[in-house]
């Protein structure tokens, strides 16, 4: 087991990765400080995991209390978050208790928002099942749901007590939704580490099969470097933006073609190749760069090219974005691969050549050469 320690101004909270860490309750009963707990988790993982959590707390005289939720993204919603409230509030009307969610990004971003507000802030441990989730939402504090307008439109900052990314539980992901979780795990290679990124190139296929090693150097690279930039801005005021490469178009295809079409992961990727599409046309990396992304991104079973959504809906939904201010979008974008800048608005024969899909330079030109 590697753990790695996330230290902001008002806490700090281990990270353990590890094969097996599920049973090793004695990682997650120090922050339990009474012996009641709500675990949350949804129709899908419950049946695999949760009562072989159960069981363990039993050992040590917790009482548990499951919350089973729907799954999917397009339940990621205030409706599921009230929901959520009144069973917590049933269970334990003026006690502030803990929320423990065997789970996904989804239901780790909406337990953790019914966690931020729940009597102004109810204490929650992170397990997360999905390899997005072990590499990116359960690190860092970024609590949300989703709102017909956009993407994670209502959220908190809010911190776990601890994260426990147990890579064993990996074993029944669909592998759909493992390459999504490698989306963001090259969005840390481009963002950060050019040296990251080419252990990526040599490692998809380890990756892909699950190699024990690969996964865990995989997950622990990505936590370290979220880690870092969270320490460094917490609320997101500069630099942790960088950790949005490719999700202002991804948020766009999610919520254009309705949650739940496309997974996150697959957003974001096709997300990135945009980014670097306008980042070549912005002259900063080459056609050879782009065709990089592209095909590493392919080769991890992901989107390289995204839905034609018209360039009105685009805009207007990028326009909806969080990362907007004083109505100018905020892009990151690639200096190089390895260095994510952000940009404050795209020229508009950019924006156009990008959404209406004329951007593949890459391929347009090896299709030329060929
Ligand atoms: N808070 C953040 O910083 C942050 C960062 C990135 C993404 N997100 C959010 O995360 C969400 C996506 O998360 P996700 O990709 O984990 O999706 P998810 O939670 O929907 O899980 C994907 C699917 O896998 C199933 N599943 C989960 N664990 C499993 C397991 N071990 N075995 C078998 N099936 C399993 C789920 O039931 C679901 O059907 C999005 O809502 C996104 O906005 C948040």
């Amino acid at each position: 087991m590697i753990t790695l320690d996330l230290t902001l101004p008002d806490t700090r909270y281990p990270i353990h990765i590890g094969r097996g860490l599920l049973d090793q309750v004695e990682l997650l009963l120090p922050h339990l400080p009474i012996p009641k707990v709500a675990i949350v988790t949804n129709t899908v993982v419950a049946p695999l995991y949760l009562v072989r959590l159960q069981k363990k707390l039993a050992e040590h005289d917790v009482e548990v209390t499951p919350i089973i939720l729907p799954d999917g993204e397009d339940h990621k919603t205030p409706g599921n978050t009230e929901s959520h409230f009144r069973r917590t509030a049933a269970w334990s009307l003026r006690t502030k208790n803990y929320a423990d969610c065997p789970r996904g990004g989804v239901i780790g971003d909406m337990t953790g928002f019914a966690a931020a507000c729940y009597q102004r802030g109810a204490p929650f441990i992170q397990i997360p099942t999905t390899l997005l989730a072990q590499v990116d939402s359960s690190v860092g504090g970024k609590t949300a749901i989703n709102h017909p307008l956009g993407k994670n439109m209502i959220g908190a900052f809010y911190q776990p007590k601890v994260v426990i990314a147990d890579t064993e539980l990996l074993a029944t992901l669909p592998t759909r939704e493992l390459s999504a979780g490698l989306a963001e795990v090259i969005k840390y290679g481009l963002l950060g580490d050019a040296s990251f990124l080419s252990w990526l190139e040599e490692h998809m296929e380890a990756l892909l099969a699950q190699d024990p090693d690969a996964l865990q150097y995989a997950i622990r690279r990505s936590c370290e470097m979220k880690a870092n930039i969270v320490q460094q801005d917490e609320k997101e005021s500069g630099i942790r933006a960088l950790l949005n490469l490719g999700h202002t178009f991804g948020h766009a295809i999610e919520t254009g073609l309705g949650y739940g079409a496309w997974l996150h992961g697959e957003a974001v990727a096709a997300g990135m190749v945009l980014a670097a599409a306008a980042s070549a046309a912005m002259g900063w990396i080459t056609a050879d760069d782009v065709l990089r992304v592209e095909t590493l991104i392919s080769r991890a079973g992901l989107p390289i090219k995204s839905p034609d959504l018209g360039v009105a809906q685009w805009l207007e939904l990028m326009g909806h974005d969080k990362k907007v201010e004083s109505g100018t979008i905020r892009y990151v974008l690639l200096k190089a691969l390895g260095h994510a800048i952000i940009q404050p608005g795209l020229p508009k024969s950019v924006m156009t050549k990008l959404l209406t899909g004329r951007h593949i330079i890459a391929t347009e030109q090896s299709a030329r050469q060929s």
